[in-house]
């Protein structure tokens, strides 16, 4: 079903298709039928959804020539330690900008830092308001690259493209096949949730839902910044799609929904009532989400469930979109809870 003469090139490095598992307990608690698509499996280092961005991302790197790659994020960013080792995997070296208060005294080498190191990455540790103008810094370090005779690549944010995107219109594919098994063909309203941090996964959920002919709604559960901020981010990225593979154009913008209130402390800061969701669902379904994104947007998929258990209809798919790594780190913070 996907118009496989648009879709660009890519390196396939995601074991995909990934499984949709019913929650069965959850859904009996909550009196909706939830499934969660375990995007945690697309690889064990390359775990959860950047690396069905970056299949795209690598091939055009490497289409270009690019010898090395460069992109950004929190120090315990998941694209970054994604983009190191599928750089690795593409045979291209890779240079990270991590965000972090103090680059003279970075974060210890835990999580996703130890694997960015481990995949031999180089690191450059930029303070909050450098990284508010991280186009410059990957200007003067394409720069610096390139007097070393090097060619550079950058991956903006979280691989939020719109080429990135298409990842998550093949995941949508990939989807739909999953529900038509479980339907046996009609498949039922749905409504497809997942976290909201760079905005190219809701974009391509979005992009991919309008693709097919099904009752299927998107949302996206804003783990920092807030709903104006990702209208507009993702709006950019449907628009750029639309420019550059104007196949469904003619149907117009593609529809979601950002759910907004739920960024609690900020972006990384965990509240003890997110942490408990995390606890209570490693206890009731053996799936362990991730603090930052994946606990965050469930957290608040179960708060708007519990105000209205018809919030999303009578289905949901929760995209487990991975992160574990970025759960060790912050270990201590469940000693009162377990
Ligand atoms: C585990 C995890 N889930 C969800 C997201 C959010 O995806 P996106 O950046 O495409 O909005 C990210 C990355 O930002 C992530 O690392």
């Amino acid at each position: 079903m996907l118009p496989i003469d648009s879709m660009p090139p890519r390196i396939v490095m995601a074991n995909t298709p990934t499984p949709l598992q019913r929650m069965e307990r959850l859904s009996r608690q909550t009196g909706v039928e939830i499934f969660f698509k375990r995007d945690d499996y697309t690889g064990s280092e390359l775990s959860g959804n950047k690396i069905r961005k970056l299949e795209f991302l690598m091939a055009d790197a490497r289409a270009k020539g690019a010898d090395t790659v460069l992109s950004c994020g929190g120090a315990q960013s998941n694209h970054c330690r994604a983009v190191a080792l599928a750089a690795v995997r593409a045979g291209i070296s890779s240079l990270l900008l991590l965000r972090t208060g103090d680059p003279g005294h970075p974060p210890a080498a835990e999580g996703n830092i130890l694997l960015d190191a481990l995949a031999g990455a180089e690191i450059v540790w930029i303070t909050p308001d450098q990284y508010r103008e991280r186009d410059r810094i990957f200007a003067r370090e394409a720069d610096r690259l390139k007097d070393r005779g090097r060619n550079p690549y950058i991956i903006s944010e979280g691989g939020s493209t719109a080429l990135g995107a298409w990842g998550y219109v093949c995941a949508m594919a990939e989807l739909v096949e999953n529900l038509k098994r479980i339907d046996g063909g009609e498949v039922k309203p749905t409504t497809v949730i997942c976290a909201t941090g760079s905005g190219g996964t809701l974009a391509g959920l979005a992009l991919g839902a309008r693709l097919f002919d099904f009752p299927m709604q998107v949302a996206g559960v804003n783990v920092c910044d807030d709903r104006d901020y990702f209208l507009k981010i993702i709006d950019g990225i449907c628009e750029e799609f639309d420019r550059t593979w104007p196949m469904q154009k003619a149907s117009g913008p593609p529809a979601y929904e950002i759910v907004d209130g739920y960024v609690g402390r900020g972006y990384a800061l965990s509240r003890p009532e997110e942490l408990a969701a995390i606890r209570d669902l490693a206890r009731l379904e053996g799936v362990v989400l991730d603090p930052v994104y994946t606990g965050k947007a469930y957290f608040g998929m179960l708060a708007e469930l519990a105000k209205d258990r018809k919030r999303f209809g009578e289905r949901i798919v929760f995209i487990h979109t991975g992160g574990l790594f970025g759960l060790f780190p912050i270990a201590e913070q469940f000693a009162e809870l377990i």
